[in-house]
């Protein structure tokens, strides 16, 4: 058996559920291979099947053949599972004779749209009554996403070298002049002309004040003298994302409050990569960042989490938060981003991705972080 379909049974299990339904779309890629998308996928102990419509079900089945593909024709999703689930629920119900017995569903709450669930759950109550009873999945497929095989840590890595030619283009390109929006075009055509399927997440180029906006969205603004110009891109790369950012400055001298504030984000970077082993809590990496910011009197100007795993899809567990009570563990890859924000101002944020290893950590992200000056 393959080691996914053995996670998801064990979560059944564990969980005592008698079935899965699995609808996020990179749960899906990465569980089975399917890459569509739209669809799920149904677990029952003894047998798995793939639902889609006629738009997918070829891409399903030559992606994911050791699934049984279904079209879910006019039917929909509902009734279609609903008739998949008959014998079982049959089943349960006449071995447990007169005793009331559940037929219990998992599915991922943290996905699945309330009219989708509402579906769901009329659907097979009317079908099959009040044994019907669901179970919120919460982080448990998400979380089988975690570790990286040696395949995902590579097209990781090579997602993030490209992210790295690009910057060393951006340098050659961005100059006083240009705005915010031709930047961000020129890294995403540079990314996509290298290797990259598509990007991980919208480009921010954020210049001036508007690098105050932690996920500014590019504008017409043009670059001038005096500006930081905070850049956060990422590609896809066979499948598996690339996250970095750096901020740069346009001009030849930044001001004292300038230098001293990428200084901050620079030191609180490192000191926190420093700490970076497994074993670690990942609230307690966050924390060293973020003291070090509220120590140097800009705690309140650090709003989000110091970072997030990456992967299939941009934002993956763990994350370097306050909360997350997470061990960091080998195979683990994750950005370490942390920022000062002051509004109306400028802002700066710098972000490497890293992957954790038996020992520490490796830095896939090669870009300097040196503060550059563009003029
Ligand atoms: N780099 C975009 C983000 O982490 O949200
Ligand atoms: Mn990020």
């Amino acid at each position: 058996m393959d080691n996914k379909l053995e996670s998801v049974l064990d979560i059944m299990n564990e969980n005592q559920l008698q079935m899965i339904i699995i609808s996020d779309g990179y749960n899906m890629h990465s569980l089975s291979g399917y890459k569509g998308h739209t669809g799920c996928i149904l677990y029952f102990k003894d047998k798995q099947y793939i639902l889609t419509d006629s738009r997918y079900t070829e891409q399903a089945t030559i992606e994911a053949p050791q699934l049984m593909c279904i079209d879910i024709g006019s039917d929909g999703y509902s009734k279609t599972i609903a008739g998949l689930m008959k014998p079982y629920v049959e089943q349960m119900n006449a071995s447990h004779n007169q005793e009331t017995s559940a037929f219990l569903i998992g599915f991922e709450n943290e996905h699945i749209s309330y009219n989708q669930f509402m579906s769901f759950h009329d659907t097979f109550r009317e079908a099959f009554g009040d044994c019907i009873q669901f179970h919120e999945l919460k982080n448990q497929i998400n979380k089988l996403r975690v570790i990286k095989s040696e395949d995902e840590l590579v097209r990781l890595s090579k997602a993030e070298q490209i992210g790295d030619l690009a910057f060393s283009h951006i340098l050659q390109f961005i100059k006083p002049g240009k705005t915010e929006m031709e930047v961000a075009l020129e890294l995403e055509y540079f990314m996509k002309s290298h290797g990259a399927s598509g990007l991980s997440f919208d480009t921010i180029v954020a210049s001036g004040p508007n690098s105050s906006l932690p996920h500014a969205v590019p504008t017409e603004r043009i670059l001038k003298d005096g500006d930081f110009v905070t850049m956060d891109f990422g590609c896809v790369y066979k499948g598996y994302c690339s996250d970095m950012t750096r901020t740069i400055y346009i001009g030849k001298e930044p001001s004292k409050k300038q230098q001293e504030i990428y200084e901050i984000v620079l030191q609180a970077q490192l000191a926190a990569l420093a700490e970076i082993k497994p074993g670690m809590k990942c609230s307690d990496v966050d924390a060293v960042a973020r003291n070090f910011i509220k120590n140097a009197g800009y705690g309140s100007y650090f709003g989000h989490g110091l970072g997030h795993g990456v992967g299939l899809y941009i934002h993956e567990e763990p994350r370097f938060s306050p909360k997350c009570e997470e061990l960091l563990t080998p195979g683990v890859v994750i950005t370490v981003e942390p920022g000062i924000y002051l509004p109306g101002e400028f802002g700066v944020r710098i972000e490497d991705m890293i992957q954790i290893t038996e020992d520490g950590y490796r830095n896939l992200t090669s870009s300097p972080k040196k503060l550059i000056c563009v003029s």
